[in-house]
């Protein structure tokens, strides 16, 4: 029997990065799989491609933008109710508005913390609600940042957004221990992504050259890491931040003229 059977798992922004490879991982780990993305024509594109490489319909699309939350919340309803029960929730759709605080406008403001606080905070909600009603417990996994831990010029609001996340982890697995739901944030280091490449070509090379470690995370990385939050092995943990970061946060360079 595959490590993740049996199971039903939500992963919101899912539709390119860090999401989709999560979304990957839990299906080919045998669990059927609800794939959020605001956009979608990525999210429908994304569930067919991850399907047809696995050769069975695990994943299937549930488009909404997160920020909308009566939206998200009927799609996470929705979802619940076709497969039985949610067991597992990865919120991990997040959005980067970079920009020096002395040019940060309420928008800005606004937008990134309705995407990264807001959404994530009900999407918590939503799927806790129903794993509660099942009394089966459950995983919620957030996503979190190193820019949560250590502060970076022009990402004041961005990583305002990341520290809350690391304290929802913390008061949501408080109040959600009670009924065997463990909640928790992995904390990404620079991650090659479509979207980092596109705002540096040289990203790898640049973060190379100053992680510890002298490697730049692939997606898989930061996906292991939440399929390992999400597992029976984790059930001990919760209310915590797993930094994946190839160390960087002990130390915390930038790279010269990098992003
Ligand atoms: N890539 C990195 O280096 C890195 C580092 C630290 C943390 N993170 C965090 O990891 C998560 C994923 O990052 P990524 O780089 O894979 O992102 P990405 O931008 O590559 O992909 C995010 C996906 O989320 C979708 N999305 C954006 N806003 C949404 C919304 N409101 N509702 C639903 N879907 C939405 C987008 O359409 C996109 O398909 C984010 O929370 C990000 O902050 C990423």
């Amino acid at each position: 029997m595959k490590k993740f059977e049996g199971k039903n798992v939500f992963v919101t922004g899912a539709g390119k990065g860090i999401g989709y490879d999560i979304c990957s991982q839990f299906a080919k780990g045998g669990a059927i799989v609800g794939l959020n993305d605001m956009d979608s024509d990525l999210a429908n594109k994304a569930a067919r491609e991850i399907n047809l490489k696995l050769g069975s319909e695990k994943v299937f699309p549930y488009p909404a933008n997160i920020a909308q939350v009566n939206n998200l919340e009927k799609k996470v309803s929705a979802f619940s109710e076709k497969f039985g029960g949610i067991h597992i929730l990865v919120a991990n759709a997040g959005i980067t508005n970079y920009g020096a605080f002395l040019e940060c406008t309420p928008e800005s403001f606004d937008q990134l913390t309705s995407v990264n606080l807001r959404g994530s905070f009900f999407s918590s909600q939503y799927a806790a609600k129903k794993m509660i009603a099942q009394k089966s417990g459950g995983r919620i996994i957030l996503m979190s940042s190193v820019t949560g831990v250590q502060a970076h010029d022009n990402l004041a609001a961005y990583g305002i957004t990341k520290a809350g996340i690391r304290m929802m982890a913390k008061t949501l697995g408080f109040e959600l221990g009670k009924y065997s739901i463990t909640v928790n944030a992995v904390g990404p280091g620079a991650t090659i992504t479509e979207r980092t490449l596109e705002i540096d070509p040289n990203y790898e090379e640049n973060w190379n050259k100053v992680a510890p470690n002298k490697r730049t995370a692939r997606t898989e990385d930061i996906s292991s890491a939440v399929l390992f939050l999400a597992s029976e092995e984790a059930r001990h943990i919760t209310g915590q931040t797993l930094m994946v970061d190839g160390g960087w946060t002990i130390h915390s360079p930038l790279p010269d003229g990098g992003a």
